[in-house]
């Protein structure tokens, strides 16, 4: 195992990117941006999204490996190091914060997808159209003790992972993978894109209607940036803490922005083509894939049931892995601040988090079903929790790393991160320089005000 002075690295290059991509490759690409596309009216929020990312999602992924590799602390110490006696600390505890109520959510999620495999695996998609998909959807959500369970148990394999620690645990398991991932992403999307009325979905992700964007639609491509690459609150940045020296960080952070981009548009090529070839809502919301995938292989290959199952479990476990080496990055910048901060072994402080967790989950969880009827700003509990963590949180925190980058932090160390030492010949240092300085903070600071009805 690699040591610097007594922290773990990631044993190679190529594990770094593996393990950051793992983390922002998850349910926010297959599950989230789906949705959020079908809500916001589709291409243009896309072009929208694109232009966040470019913006400041690949700067601030810049700031947070910066922060990260500069400390070799996770990010609720980071700051601290960086900058110490002052309140810069903050962002690294809100980041910490912000990574503990998204696990909690997420990770209910993360159990419907263990659900539908299971589903798929034993037949109970057969003889369904798409009426009895979404009643199934339904009646499952809903159900106080069901999605429990898988809740449980998806916990229980995040803690496994993160207990066995950071190379044999996160590295090892994204190496893994992250290639079958992609493999099944493409091969569904080729399945997708074949089936009869295909091309109405494929208009709705290419052909872009300006006349639907509005302040919200801006908010929520932000949000859906900073939730997919997993930015804002520190968990790149505490997986930079365990690269080594010689990793590239403009390299990395291209990678990783290509990757999950990438993943993304192709998981909107699998929904789309296939919600309107069977006649689904695209803004059906958080069950337009539960609801689209198993009718559509059902459909395609009806009267061949074993395909149809075999196409259906090949899905949900895709799924179920992208969303386990996110819950695992989740879980590791809380786990990492109890370890370093109050010196808590590794076992002890996973198990503090994982039982947090459990608890945010059940609460959320419930909140689809028995207790929905109780609402924050019209929101039940789990669209609360989304909404504040990926559309308030998230850019708060990014926007506050990109200031800290910029403006506070020695501009010798952002050039010595970037060119790793002056090892490597740089041309857009003083660019990302820019960008973090004004360009990123503004558009968020503006994306926000527009939202709050201040250029109305
Ligand atoms: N990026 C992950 C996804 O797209 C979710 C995530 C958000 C992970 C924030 C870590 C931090 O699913």
């Amino acid at each position: 195992m690699e040591h610097h002075g007594n922290r773990v690295n990631f044993g190679s290059k190529l594990g770094a990117i593996l393990a950051a991509a793992g983390s922002a490759v998850g349910l926010g690409n297959i599950w989230r941006f789906p949705y959020e596309t079908g809500n916001h009216g589709g291409a243009a929020f896309i072009l929208i999204y694109l232009g966040c990312i470019l913006l400041f999602g690949l700067p601030i992924m810049m700031a947070e490996f910066v922060i990260g590799r500069r400390s070799k602390a996770s990010t609720g110490g980071a700051y601290e190091k960086l900058a110490p006696g002052t309140h810069w600390k903050w962002v690294g505890y809100l980041g910490v914060l912000t990574g503990f109520l998204i696990l909690g959510y997420y990770s209910v999620v993360a159990g419907w997808t263990l659900e539908y495999l299971f589903q798929a695996v034993t037949g109970g998609f057969a003889h369904k159209d798409a009426a009895g998909f979404i009643q199934m959807f339904t009646q499952f959500s809903q159900d106080p003790f069901r999605p429990l369970l898988w809740l449980f148990i998806f916990m229980f394999m995040t803690h496994l992972v993160i207990v066995r620690g950071v190379k044999d645990g996160i590295e090892k398991s994204s190496k893994v993978l992250m290639p079958i991932l992609f493999i099944l992403v493409i091969v569904l999307g080729i399945c997708s894109v074949m089936l009869p009325g295909a091309e109405k979905g494929i208009n709705f992700l290419l052909n872009p209607d300006f006349s639907k964007v509005n302040a919200d639609v801006f908010l929520g491509a932000m949000g859906q940036a900073f939730f997919s690459l997993s930015l804002g609150m520190g968990c790149l940045s505490t997986y930079a803490s365990y690269f080594g020296k010689e990793t590239r960080l403009g390299h990395t952070a291209l990678s990783v922005g290509v990757i999950d981009t990438l993943v993304a548009v192709l998981a909107g090529l699998i929904i789309f083509p296939a919600a309107f070839s069977v006649g689904i809502q695209p803004d059906s919301g958080p069950s337009l894939i539960f609801i689209t995938l198993p009718n559509v292989f059902q459909l395609a290959f009806g009267d061949m049931p074993f395909v149809a199952a075999a196409c259906s479990a090949a899905f949900y476990l895709l799924l179920a892995l992208a969303a386990l080496t996110s819950t695992i990055s989740l879980h590791e910048v809380s786990t990492a601040f109890l370890h370093e901060r109050f010196h808590f072994t590794r076992g002890r402080a996973a198990t503090l988090i994982t039982t947090g967790c459990l608890i945010i989950g059940i609460v959320s969880s419930l909140a689809l079903g028995e207790w929905s009827s109780y609402t924050i700003g019209g929101l039940n509990m789990f669209d609360a929790l989304d909404y504040l963590t990926a559309k308030v949180m998230l850019p708060v925190a990014g926007m506050l790393a990109a200031i800290f980058v910029g403006w506070v932090l020695d501009k010798k160390i952002l050039q010595e991160e970037v060119t790793n030492h002056g090892h490597l010949k740089v041309s857009y240092y003083p660019l990302l320089r820019f960008i973090l300085r004004y360009l990123s903070p503004i558009s968020i600071l503006m994306i926000f005000l527009n939202e709050l009805g201040f250029f109305k």
